[in-house]
């Protein structure tokens, strides 16, 4: 089918949380993504093949301990201390199950985002599933401040690092994930569970094939999670990625050497678009997105209109985060961003 209108049927919006990623499909002219913050470099080609290959092996079972691939995260996360933590690693079939599984086994209780009230909104479609009461967010904390200052006795947090790892190549320092006293000693003393999810799908570019983690605060947590987790969930194809894709140096160090000079690139472009207009951008220098205000609801709906006629669709703030005068973009290669510049030379 190659109607462009066809992708406004693909969710079931009454019950289904709106997400970028249908459009690609039903565009005859389709150009690029730009609606999903994968990495701009595509696919790792060397574990798109060993995902390839894998699908040989489909008329069997895949491990019910998903390894050899969980340890050979456990390995890339902690290169020093993986054998100590892995059994607090969980494989996921994409961040959401997981997100899923840890929000249904927390305690009963309200929920709230934070530090900021843009995030990835399966958390509060679980939470209002779950039948939470979802309050509102904001603050500019560090992570273990907040979660000092911010979260109850018995809380439990759950922190997002899936687009942590852009922070370049000293982004195991800088993650929670590094701070297993800090997380063991909130449980011990304050009986607050942290819990880290990690969607590996952004970061190499593997929608389409669902893989996530989740590090929990201590093994009985994360034994409490593989208790209520589907058996299988991460299937043959996606567990061969991941155990070979975290071999693959030379691909993260091209994405920390060129995103941050794209993304600075396409912001000077759409500063010189603006032309004067007061459009502001989001997000910090590292990613591999930006949000954009453009100020007005007309241009805002003009943008993403002629992003899709252009085989070049892009996030619409609208949906789920009802900021009507915000688009998000892709940070790509320059000569597909042109093509998107290209059709917003009279916006
Ligand atoms: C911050 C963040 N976390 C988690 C996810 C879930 O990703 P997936 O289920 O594809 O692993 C997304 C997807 O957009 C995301 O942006």
């Amino acid at each position: 089918m190659t109607d462009s209108s066809a992708n406004t049927t693909v969710w079931d919006t009454k019950t289904q949380q709106f997400h970028g990623g249908q459009d690609w499909k039903f565009l005859h002219n389709f150009v690029e993504d730009f609606s999903v913050t994968t990495n701009w470099l595509g696919t790792p080609v060397k574990a798109l093949k060993a995902a390839r290959d894998a699908i040989d092996t489909c008329h069997h079972y895949p491990p019910a301990d998903q390894e050899p691939a969980k340890s050979s995260l456990a390995a890339w996360i902690w290169p020093e201390q993986w054998k100590a933590n892995k059994d607090r690693l969980l494989l996921g079939n994409g961040a959401s199950e997981l997100i899923d599984l840890v929000i249904r086994s927390a305690p009963t209780g309200s929920w709230k985002a934070g530090p900021w009230d843009v995030q990835y909104k399966e958390y509060q479609r679980s939470a209002e599933t779950n039948g939470r009461n979802v309050l509102s967010p904001k603050s500019d904390d560090k992570a273990d401040a907040w979660i000092l200052n911010h979260v109850q006795d018995n809380g439990v947090v759950v922190i997002d690092e899936s687009m942590q790892i852009w922070v370049g190549p000293d982004f195991r320092q800088d993650s929670m994930t590094a701070q297993a006293e800090f997380m063991e000693k909130t449980f011990r003393e304050r009986n607050i569970s942290i819990y880290v999810i990690h969607s590996w799908t952004k970061i190499w570019s593997c929608t389409g094939l669902r893989l996530g983690s989740i590090v929990c605060p201590t093994v009985t947590h994360c034994t409490k999670l593989k208790r209520i987790q589907v058996p299988w969930s991460v299937n043959s194809p996606a567990l061969a990625f991941l155990d070979e894709v975290v071999r693959d140096t030379e691909y993260l160090e091209e994405t920390w050497k060129l995103t941050s000079i794209y993304r600075a690139q396409l912001i000077e472009r759409l500063q010189s678009l603006a032309n004067g207009r007061p459009w502001e951008f989001f997000g910090k220098p590292y990613l591999s997105w930006v949000w954009i205000d453009l100020k007005d609801t007309e241009t805002a709906e003009k943008a993403i209109a002629w992003a899709k006629e252009a085989g070049v669709p892009i996030r619409s703030g609208e949906p789920g985060y009802h900021r009507p005068t915000f688009v998000r973009i892709a940070v790509r290669e320059p000569k597909k961003t042109d093509v998107l510049l290209a059709a917003w030379k009279n916006l």
